[in-house]
């Protein structure tokens, strides 16, 4: 869209003055890093002068010069705007990010803004900034977020953050970089935006599995040796084909230590590989084998070969 249309899409009172005072504190141009002016319908950077519109109240803080490649994943997320379909995901993130209460917390690739709304915020989080590329999502987490002071959602891109420097001392990014084309590059900004003796707790998905080796040959054989992905009705432009040793190298390379690494949802990777109808195994056996995985296994050296890894991290 063009900032002409733009500007007619604005509402009367674009940014309320709380919202203000969050870009002013947190936020930066994400193409020079120089701090933003807030106005009420768009910001402008104190360095090279870019102005920045907000598009049917929400803020756009894409860098300069983008991709082909960028604008077409981009697009994949316009249509699907959800949060992440396995419960786990967001239980063992919020046990391993631990206390919020008080804290700046960043959720990058925030989606609707789910995790915010359900654990960041009623935890007593002092900030909450939500970074996502898909601007439809970023709007429906605005309009819940419209009378919540602390809360900000603004559209951005997690390989060039709009952000300043070590202002967030917890920083979430669930079921993400797996969908990067420049995973080190999202990495780096991680660390930079992480305040610090800050955490980041950061989930991807694990193919040290059987759903790995089904990947592999289906993407060798349907995608013509691209990393996407395919199950069921689910479809994904680029998914990497990652596990505990390719993340483990790529966090390492970008500065980042590991201070915990769980594991989750084993039983969905056996499933899954055996392509068994969701339905058959449905009930008894599959509650008991997720209670028993729940703590147990996560923990074990099972979590190697689960569906979902997780990391703590440190800089
Ligand atoms: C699988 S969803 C996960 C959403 C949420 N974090 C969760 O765990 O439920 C992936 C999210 O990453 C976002 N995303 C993908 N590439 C991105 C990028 N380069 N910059 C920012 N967000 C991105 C998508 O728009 C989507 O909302
Ligand atoms: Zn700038």
């Amino acid at each position: 869209m063009q900032s002409g249309d733009v500007s007619e899409a604005v509402p009367v009172g674009g940014l309320s003055e709380a919202k203000r005072r969050l870009v002013a504190e947190y936020l930066a141009c994400p193409s020079c890093r120089a701090v933003l002016y807030p106005g009420t319908r768009d910001v402008v950077c104190a360095g090279c002068g870019t102005e920045y519109p907000l598009v049917d109240d929400v803020l756009v803080l894409l860098p300069s010069g983008r991709d082909e490649v960028a604008d077409r994943l981009r697009a994949r997320y316009e249509v699907t705007t959800g949060g992440t379909s396995l419960p786990a995901v967001f239980r063992i993130t919020r046990r391993m990010l631990g206390d919020v209460r008080g804290r700046a917390v960043l959720d990058v690739g925030c989606s609707q803004g789910q995790f915010a709304f359900e654990h960041l915020l009623p935890s007593g989080a002092r900030a909450v900034i939500g970074i996502d590329f898909s601007a439809a999502a970023v709007r429906e987490a605005q309009r819940r977020a419209v009378s919540i002071d602390n809360a900000l959602f603004v559209v951005g891109d997690a390989m060039s953050l709009p952000l300043q420097s070590d202002k967030f001392e917890k920083v979430v990014i669930t079921e993400v970089i797996e969908h990067l084309p420049d995973v080190a590059a999202c990495l780096s900004e991680l660390r930079r935006a992480l305040a610090p003796g800050g955490d980041v707790v950061l989930s991807t998905p694990n193919y040290f599995n059987p759903v790995g080796v089904f990947k592999l040959i289906f993407d060798r054989v349907h995608h013509g040796g691209r990393e996407r992905w395919t199950y069921a009705d689910h479809s994904e432009e680029l998914e990497h084909f990652q596990t505990p040793f390719t993340v483990r190298r790529q966090l390492a390379a970008a500065g980042l230590t590991v201070a915990d690494f769980r594991g989750s949802d084993l039983w969905m990777a056996l499933r899954k590989a055996l392509l068994v109808p969701w339905l058959v195994f449905d009930h008894g056996l599959r509650r008991a084998l997720n209670l028993l995985q729940r703590d147990l296994l996560s923990r074990t050296f099972l979590k190697y070969f689960g569906v979902v890894q997780y990391y703590r991290l440190r800089k």
